[in-house]
């Protein structure tokens, strides 16, 4: 079997709540002037209650509206497929498999929370939502679900990205949201890096801090994020859900599951329904892939940090590389970002899953085989995945034993053909930070409350 389908009947009607089965809750997020912990008043003036309800929420699992499932079926179970012409093209022994997230209608596995996000906000009274966005897979997610739910978006788009994807910003047009490359002069953060670095590039940390503060300012207006919160990583625990059952009928059980990381949620997305089996005692290894560039898990202290760069959100328990560091214009615009999801970073540091870092000339190394041997074009975000099912597979084969991988493939890139015309006339470059790079940007979260 290459392909395994599920019905629509299928579609999982709960999200999964990993907090409820974690040997350590993550510490509280915590207010940014008094150091306390922050309630949900504080949190009220940028998300609807219902979402900060499952931000802290402890139930084991969160039921889907019927609004979200009915647009969830545009494309949703998504398909799980067996590569097996990969597996002959690495002449592995193991069996990779990957569940694919680039069949939505904007191309990733974004819409997931996009979906839910927009809907909550609808219902309590919202008109506008702003957001920040990366490679743009984000914002054209958030401007796809604000279309169909009936709200107007704002979305404030990483400099680098808001040039080399013009498409991606076409794509968020025609579904009717408003598009500024970040950092703008609309905000007075963005007006505050320009004076002091009027070349930036830009980067999710600087973005965030203008989606925050266009929300704060107005009172039709949520603020909505694409990743690393609790609630994001819930919406996206779906992926993991259908993908289990899918495993289930292709007779199989993952040894290794692996996703990339940016801020954490589409591996989230994948990897907990299997982490609540290796809680309950399975033994599964579990691998977060990320950029040599943004080495976040592998590199970054477990701290307490701002999500953004100009220190306008809570302090989050994470792994971070320091609030103003700014990742070199790697062509993985969604994995540019300076902190992982506390539910990650914590379940990091316990030791259940583990973390690799790779140089993007590797990456996109893999990305042409995998195109070459299964037909798609991966995002390269998603080719970080690639790159460690391969890894897992060949380390696999030099130690004699036969594995079952499953991977996330969180998007396509055709929006990114213009990175794969780099790597092919070698044009790309490696980028590794030194030691003394990631010292520097650390002296950001010196004197900020540390972690119990
Ligand atoms: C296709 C794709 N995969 C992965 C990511 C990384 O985000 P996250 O770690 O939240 O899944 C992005 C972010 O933009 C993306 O577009």
């Amino acid at each position: 079997m290459t392909k395994i389908l599920l019905p629509e009947s299928e579609i999982p009607t709960r999200w999964y709540n990993i907090a409820s089965d974690m040997p350590n809750r993550p510490q509280p997020v915590l207010h940014p002037g008094t150091g306390e912990p922050v309630g949900p008043d504080d949190l009220a003036p940028l998300f609807p209650m219902e979402l900060i309800l499952q931000e802290v929420s402890t139930d084991p699992e969160v039921a889907i509206p019927d609004e979200v499932l009915d647009i969830y079926r545009l494309w949703r179970p998504t398909p799980l497929y067996r590569a097996e012409r990969l597996e002959r093209a690495i002449g592995t022994k193991s069996r990779i498999f990957y569940k694919y997230e680039g069949v939505s209608p904007p191309g990733s596995h974004k819409p997931n929370t996009a979906v839910a996000q927009a809907h909550y906000n609808k219902a309590e009274g919202r008109s506008r939502l702003s957001t920040e966005t990366g490679a743009g897979q984000w914002g054209s997610a958030l401007a796809f679900a604000c279309k169909l739910v009936g709200l107007e978006c704002k979305v404030y788009m990483v400099k680098v990205s808001y040039e080399q994807k013009p498409f991606r910003r076409s794509l968020m047009h025609l579904w009717g949201s408003e598009v500024v490359a970040s950092p703008s002069g609309e905000t007075e953060a963005g007006r505050k890096v320009l004076a002091e670095h009027p070349d930036s590039p830009g980067s999710l940390g600087i973005a965030i801090s203008e989606a925050v503060e266009d929300a704060a300012s107005r009172d039709d207006t949520a603020y909505s994020l694409g990743s690393v919160l609790n609630h994001v990583l819930l919406h996206q625990t779906v992926i993991g859900q259908e993908a289990f059952k899918q495993m289930e009928l292709a007779g199989a059980f993952p040894d290794t599951v692996i996703g990339c990381v940016g801020g954490g949620s589409n591996f989230a997305g994948l990897a907990f329904p299997f982490l609540r089996e290796k809680m309950a005692g399975k033994e599964i290894d579990v691998l977060a892939c990320e950029p040599a560039a943004c080495p976040t898990l592998t590199r970054g202290p477990f701290a307490y940090d701002f999500g953004d760069t100009v220190g306008l959100t809570p302090l989050v328990p994470m792994h971070t590389l320091g609030h103003d560091f700014v990742p070199a214009p790697i062509h993985s615009g969604g994995l540019r970002y300076h902190g992982v999801a506390p539910l990650i970073s914590q379940l990091v540091l316990d030791g259940m899953i583990r973390a690799e870092a790779y140089l993007q000339r590797d990456v996109f190394t893999s990305a042409v085989e995998f195109a070459g041997a299964e037909g798609i074009v991966p995002a390269p975000e998603s080719a970080h995945a690639i790159h460690g099912a391969i890894g897992v597979a060949r380390q696999a084969d030099e130690a004699g034993v036969e594995k079952t991988i499953l991977f996330n493939l969180s998007g396509h890139g055709h929006f990114d053909m213009a990175a794969y015309d780099n790597f092919i006339a070698g044009n790309l470059e490696d980028v590794a930070l030194d030691e003394a790079e990631i010292e520097s940007a650390l002296k950001a979260i010196e004197g900020l409350p540390q972690p119990a």
